[in-house]
């Protein structure tokens, strides 16, 4: 696995180090707020999972299961959502979670899905952000790293669902992404 990589872009322990701030962040920011924590599925699973145990407050936990690409390196434009039911979020501070912001297609779609339910408020953390022009209206509150306009894999991110469990984020080498 690692022999597909071209390079490593971020290391396990950059990747914690950041989370550690990150979560010093969120917590700062929702001390005394109930609130709900939405991650979309399956790309932040292992974000989630370092990112929630290093935030020593009562939060609720809901997933949403949402696809945007449809197996290449490039989105296809449509967000399809896999359940027929929203978490229950009237009234409450929603944190949503995901791997990577790239178009922003996928926040939008969701954000304004979850916008429906009549939230107090909602804010998006997500572990990467590309540096590029994004053609749907997302932003992210909490930004783990910006990185350039690459397709990277790792902690979560995949190329046709491998590599989610690698620790560390990396880039592909280009035949490995071809036809
Ligand atoms: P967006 O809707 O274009 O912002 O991208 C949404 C989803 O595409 C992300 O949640 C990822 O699952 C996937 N994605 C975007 N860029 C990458 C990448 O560089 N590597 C792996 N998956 C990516
Ligand atoms: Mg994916």
């Amino acid at each position: 696995m690692r022999g597909d990589l071209e390079k490593i872009l971020i290391d396990e322990p950059a990747i914690l180090a950041r989370l550690d701030g990150l979560a010093e962040e969120i917590t700062k920011d929702y001390q005394g707020k109930d609130f709900t924590v939405i991650a979309l599925l399956n790309g932040s699973i292992i974000f989630m999972a370092d990112l929630l145990r290093r935030i020593p407050l009562p939060l609720t936990l809901d997933c949403l299961r949402v696809s945007s690409y449809h197996g290449g390196t490039e989105t296809t434009g449509k967000v399809t959502f896999h359940q027929m039911n929203m978490p229950e979020v009237r009234g409450r501070h929603v944190l949503l979670l995901d791997d990577i912001l790239d178009s922003g297609l996928t926040l939008a779609a969701v954000s304004a899905r979850i916008m429906e339910e009549q939230p107090a408020s909602v804010r998006v953390c997500v572990l990467l952000k590309k540096r590029k022009e994004r053609y749907a209206h997302a932003d992210s509150d909490y930004t783990g790293f910006e990185i350039g306009d690459e397709f990277v894999v790792g902690y979560g991110l995949d190329y046709q669902e491998r590599y989610r469990n690698l620790p560390f984020i990396g880039v592909l080498r280009p035949e490995m992404t071809r036809g």
